[in-house]
This record gives structure tokens, sequence and C-alpha cells, in this order.
């Protein structure tokens, strides 16, 4: 049975129901809420929307989002969240992205985890009971999720996999390939070089590269940058797609970063993919010819 799947990153929902002034005591907050309600001007929740209707529609087997979800990491917004993804009536996957971390008390609670781990849930075999990376197991499809969020300072929206994660990256990469399996790598920020704006981007971007030369991986799927994104990194036996998504929510028009998301159809060591992006009124396959257009 082959696996389809929508992978749309960086929804980026906002909610400020129920948020008490008190949480606007903390700086970091405050610079925050500017910043979300400008972003609120690009980012429109009914793409989102319209967005489930097609996965309805297309009757996929999974959503996968691959971080941001949030933009401030606070309870309300992972609830709203929660609700949101709870009611596409699909299975979803998702990820953390660095606004799903944006505040230190976010990530000493484990917030995201704790509110939307029911949508992380899978084998973590090699992980010495650490959260990431997780694997969610499909036949002979594995999606690995790996977590990149960290709260930095203002201004900043780095990321690390971090060495223990990635020690535990290496093993998973390692076990699934040897039970044959068709490993999809979702992660946050790009893995590509050059492709990250400055204090933007994966800080051991080297180190999980290396990660992937020497274990291999058929697909890498990202967020972050909000903008397409592709190309390839070196790997064991062929170079390694990698597919940046812009954000499904964003209302711009300008080419490459108008909202997009993909629908991957996984049979095998056969990948295939629809684009459809944004153009101002739905979201429309990319061309007439994109279906089962293979990958580059
Ligand atoms: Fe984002
Ligand atoms: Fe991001």
């Amino acid at each position: 049975m082959p696996l389809r799947f929508l992978h749309c990153s960086d929804i980026h929902l906002l909610s400020l129901r129920g948020v008490g002034p008190h949480r606007f005591l903390n700086k970091r907050l405050t610079g925050g809420v500017n910043l979300m309600l400008k972003r609120g001007k690009h980012h429109d929740g009914r793409l989102f929307d319209r967005l489930v209707e097609h996965a309805r529609e297309l009757a996929v087997d999974r959503v996968v989002i691959t971080g941001d979800l949030s933009n401030l990491a606070l309870e309300q917004e992972f609830e709203h969240i929660a609700d949101k993804l709870a009611g596409i009536g699909l299975p979803v996957t998702v990820i953390p992205g660095n606004h799903d971390a944006y505040t230190r008390g976010s990530v000493r609670s484990r917030r995201f985890e704790a509110m939307l781990g029911q949508f992380m849930e899978g084998e973590r075999a090699d992980n010495d009971g650490q959260y990431y990376p997780f694997v969610q197991r499909f036949e002979e499809v594995a999606l690995v999720g790996v977590s990149t969020a960290q709260a930095s300072l203002p201004l900043y929206a780095v990321g690390t996999v971090g060495d223990a994660q990635l020690g535990r990256l290496d093993a998973a990469l390692e076990r699934l390939q040897g039970e044959g399996l068709t490993r999809i790598v979702l992660i946050h920020h790009p893995v590509m070089h050059g492709e990250a704006l400055r204090r933007h981007d994966l800080i051991d971007l080297e180190a999980f590269g290396q990660v992937v030369a020497r274990r291999g991986a058929e697909l890498i799927l990202h967020g972050h940058e909000h903008r397409e994104i592709q190309g390839t990194i070196p790997g064991v036996d062929a170079p390694v797609p990698v597919h940046g998504i812009s954000s499904a929510t964003n209302t711009s028009r300008h080419p490459g970063r108008e909202a997009a998301f993909c629908v991957y159809r996984v049979e095998g060591r056969q990948i295939d993919r629809d684009v459809y992006r944004w153009d101002g009124d739905d979201f429309r396959p990319a061309s007439a010819t994109a279906a089962a257009r293979a990958l580059g």
C-alpha cells in the first residue's frame, strides 16, 4: 500500500483567545506580540482551513506539518492548534519549529510535547528515554521527526539538532535502512548551505549533513524560510532530495513565497509529488501535468 500524505509547514495560527495581560509583562512576549500582530497581516488562518478541505477531498492518508504551528508557544495557542488538528478528521504528524519554543518557559515545561504529543506518537527505540527523534512507521515507509526547536535570543531564529539527538538519529536511520524502509526525515530548519537567512539558520547543519551522508535517507522535508527550496545533500548511494515548503498561510503573491502544500505518494523507493500553490483564491495544482512528477 502506498502512503499518500500532505506536507505543509509554518501555519503560524494566530489565537490570543484568553491570554491574560500578565503574560505580556514578559518583555520577550511583548516584543513577540508586536511581531505577531504585524505577522498577522501576512498570515491568514483561513488558508489553513482551505488546505484541510483539500486534504479531505484528496483523501490523503495523513497531514504532516514541519513546525512553526504557533507564534509565541503560549498554552492558548497550542490549545487552539490541538483543536484545529483534531478537527481535521485525518491522522496528523507534527514536529516543532523555533516559534513553538519561543520562550524558555515553554521549552522548560516541554509545552509543545505536552499539548501536541498525540501527533508525535511513535517509536523511540534508539532514544534512551529522550523524545526526539521519533519514528512513525507505515508499512514500508518511516517518517522520522527531528526537533531543532530551541528558545533563542530576540531576533534570532536559529535551531540546533544537538549532538545527542544526532547520535540517536544516526542509530535510527541505520536501523530503518537495515529494515529496508523508505526514510523520510522531517526537520524544521533548512539543511542545505546558504538557504537560511543570517541568525535564522541550523547551527549544526554540518553535523546533520554528516549523519545523512553516513546513513542516507530517501527524502528530507522542512519549512522555516517561508519559501520553496529544492535541492539535494550527499547521501550514501545517491544524493538525498531536500524539499522546503513555504508557509501554508502566507497571503504573499511573491513567486516561491506564496502559500503552498505538497501531496506525496510513496510506494517502495518511488516518491512522487504534486505541488499546490495559493493563487489568491484557492490552492491549485502547480501545473496540469504535475501529477506523478518525479523528484529531482
Ligand atoms: Fe515560520
Ligand atoms: Fe521557523
